[in-house]
């Protein structure tokens, strides 16, 4: 099977956890885009969805899915999204697409979170996929020195501009032992936007899709 054919087959298994007749919150990226093709497809009776990016907000409307401002919903019952790494505890590092922020804010303001990922995403520890910090632009040698410090090596996500009018630092060569302790650090250094752990509000579910089948790891 091929990674493509995983994440949907991921995608597909979170459809069980679209509530019918509730708003939903989807994040961006390819696993994402399966999960918004299959909500069409399939016709399911959704009144609308908060988009984590300008990208999943114009899939969404190519599709007819009415896109909601998540200041006129309230809480959503349910947030989709998929992730560059995922652990057993449901840490995950996320923004490898940029939405980052946004992607946190839409998981934050939902009562759970289904991650959607294919296997090759499943790792031991945190830290092989460059973590993505999104900075303000002025804020960019400053905060890369403190990610120097901190162990890492930053590198500007270059030709790169978020949905926020942000730059992206990807820092390479971090073993993240500490999912929740690294997230609060970073997120303290001045001019951080945020950080892509998600580790203090983690996945609640994870679905990974795989030849062998589509495993479900919950919470622990
Ligand atoms: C975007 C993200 C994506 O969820 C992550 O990059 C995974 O993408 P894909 O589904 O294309 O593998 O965090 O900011």
């Amino acid at each position: 099977m091929s990674q493509d054919a995983a994440k949907r087959k991921a995608a597909e298994a979170a459809l069980a956890y679209v509530q019918p007749g509730e708003v939903l919150g989807v994040g961006t990226g390819s696993t994402v885009n399966h999960f918004i093709d299959l909500l069409a497809e399939r016709q399911l009776d959704v009144p609308g969805v908060v988009s984590s990016s300008n990208a999943s907000t114009e899939r969404l409307k190519k599709t007819g899915i009415p896109v909601l401002d998540l200041n006129n919903t309230g809480t959503l019952s349910v947030y989709v999204d998929g992730a560059d790494e995922a652990d057993k505890h449901l840490h995950l590092i996320k923004g490898g697409g940029g939405a980052l922020t946004r992607e946190k804010i839409v998981a934050a303001a939902s009562r759970s979170f289904v991650c959607i990922v294919d296997e090759s995403k499943l790792v031991g520890v945190l830290g092989k996929f460059p973590l993505p910090v999104e900075v303000i632009p002025m804020a960019r040698s400053y905060v890369g020195r403190e990610l120097t410090r901190l162990g890492g090596r930053p590198e500007l996500r270059a030709g790169f501009t978020t949905d926020n009018g942000n730059l992206i630092l990807d820092v390479h060569g971090l073993d993240i032992v500490d999912p929740v302790g690294l997230e609060a650090q970073i997120n303290g250094i001045a001019g951080v936007v945020c950080v892509g752990l998600f580790a203090s509000r983690p996945a609640d579910v994870l679905i990974v899709g795989a030849s062998s089948g589509t495993r479900v790891l919950k919470a622990d």
